[in-house]
């Protein structure tokens, strides 16, 4: 593979080329991003995307089951003997009625594509697949990364099916939902809680990688974003090849929403899509880096030459005013996103827009979708909350056909939900920071006899 695939600087001024078996976190010359680049000509690029239903046919061969390596032609970076998987990417896209009708959007045009149904409950295990791989190939013994809880949990579980391969996970302090962390401890990783938040872990993760040569799991790493291209194809699956009108994804360190702009890119390129699906990339109010960046400041990508000082200066006012990120949504509680200029990118390939929604948007949103039968945990549910608002704007028309990846399983945050479900007032607040629960569904506590739980079902509405 190494002549038709190498990583490549995104700076377009810079464009120098390193062989795919560095190991990279940035372009060494000017420090920005990478991408893993194909020399397609020299490839076998399937000639429709009808292709890949072949492989439903054979998924006992555990490359066709991954629903990122059964689309490998478009990951073509490594041999399929050095594919890593532990079955990621069993996804569902399903239609959710109600949840449009909360949208103020057509029943019959929202999609929403669960990727809480991973091996360990979110999207991470797509990119995790590409970047073990990668790992395996330049033989890493130890790997690490920073995390809100989902990547460590990823790391973690394929660490632990990679005999060999030891995890380190650094997690802010006080900072990760329970589920996420009892997962990163139980499949065996050395668990770093430092003292502050995710930027400060990605800080200190990005310096140790460094100097220690561990091997670095963030979406810095562009493996990782190849596997994560995966989740539009599956979108395109589930509408049998037809590109959906709009993809909506929350935004924390932006590694999605820049996967999904290369899958885009490569696809017109490779002519196996028409047209481009609409991108738009919600953050949480609390945590609102690129909807500032991208609305207020205005910065474009601009075919790669983006105003790189106003960024800048977007963080020293951040920093001069102590600005730490505060959100329920704790999955994307991110003030820097490490992959800013590629999903200005991925902005700008897919006509894209940024909002940002409150923490009560997110928490309403989400008991609305699990309504639906599909639990998911707060930072998913931003992409319904994102839709509504931009519904109430007329940005998405009612009959376009949308596509709102839950990015994670409900589990991963069962203290929020159960917040949601239990408090009110003061308390509710006091817990996660919103005034009131409109959906919220009470536990009833009733004494141990037979009368009590009689009149507890006759006063609850639809049960006796
Ligand atoms: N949704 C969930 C459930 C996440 O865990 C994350 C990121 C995002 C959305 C944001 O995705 O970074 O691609 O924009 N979680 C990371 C983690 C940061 O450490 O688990 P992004």
């Amino acid at each position: 593979m190494a002549d038709t695939a190498w990583q490549q600087c995104i700076n377009p001024d810079c464009a120098k080329k390193y062989d795919l078996m560095e190991v990279l976190h940035r372009c060494g010359e000017c420090g920005e991003l990478l991408d893993v680049q194909y020399d397609w000509d020299q490839l076998p690029v399937p000639g429709s995307l009808e292709f890949f239903e072949g492989r439903w046919a054979t998924r006992g061969n555990p490359v066709d089951f991954s629903g990122v390596w059964r689309f490998r032609e478009l990951i073509p970076f490594a041999s399929v003997a050095q594919l890593v998987t532990i079955g990621e990417g069993q996804t569902l896209l399903r239609k959710a009625p109600n949840v449009a009708e909360y949208a103020g959007h057509s029943p019959e045009k929202l999609y929403l594509q669960y990727e809480g149904l991973n091996p360990t409950g979110s999207f991470k295990d797509n990119g995790m697949a590409g970047a073990f791989t990668h790992a395996g190939m330049v033989g890493a013994k130890v790997v690490a990364c920073a995390s809100t809880g989902n990547t460590s949990a990823a790391v973690a579980a394929f660490a632990a099916a990679q005999r060999g391969i030891r995890a380190v996970v650094f997690i802010g302090s006080g900072k990760i939902a329970l589920g996420k962390l009892s997962q990163a401890l139980d499949y065996g990783a050395l668990t770093i809680e430092i003292d502050g938040d995710f930027d400060d872990a990605m800080a200190r993760v990005q310096e140790v990688s460094r100097s220690e040569g561990i091997y670095l799991m963030n979406s810095l790493n562009p493996f990782r974003l190849e596997g994560q291209k995966a989740i539009m194809y599956r979108i395109l699956e589930g509408l049998k090849w037809e590109p959906p009108d709009w993809i909506i994804v929350p935004g924390g360190n932006l590694g999605n929403s820049s996967a999904f702009g290369k899958a885009y890119m490569e696809l017109m390129d490779l002519g196996l899509v028409k047209r481009v699906p609409r991108l738009a990339v919600i953050n949480a109010a609390g945590a609102n880096t690129l909807t500032s960046i991208y609305n207020t400041v205005g910065v474009r990508w601009d075919k790669g030459r983006y105003d790189r000082e106003k960024v800048d200066a977007f963080y020293s006012e951040l920093d001069a005013g102590g600005i730490r990120a505060h959100t329920v949504a704790s999955a994307i509680e991110i003030n820097r996103p490490v992959n800013l200029s590629k999903c200005l990118r991925a902005l700008e390939v897919m006509d894209g827009v940024t909002r940002e929604i409150t923490d009560q948007a997110i928490m309403d949103a989400k008991a609305v979708i699990a309504r639906s039968g599909i639990g998911c945990e707060p930072a998913s549910a931003a992409t319904v909350a994102g839709l509504k608002c931009l519904r109430e704007e007329g940005v998405i028309g009612p009959d376009e056909t949308v596509a709102a990846v839950l990015t994670g399983h409900h589990l991963k945050a069962p203290e929020a939900t159960i917040a949601y479900h239990s408090k009110e007032g003061a308390g509710l607040v006091a817990a996660i920071g919103i005034e009131k629960a409109a959906f919220g569904n009470r536990p009833v506590k009733v004494k141990n006899n037979i009368n009590d739980i009689l009149r507890a079902l006759r006063e609850s509405e639809g049960v006796l």
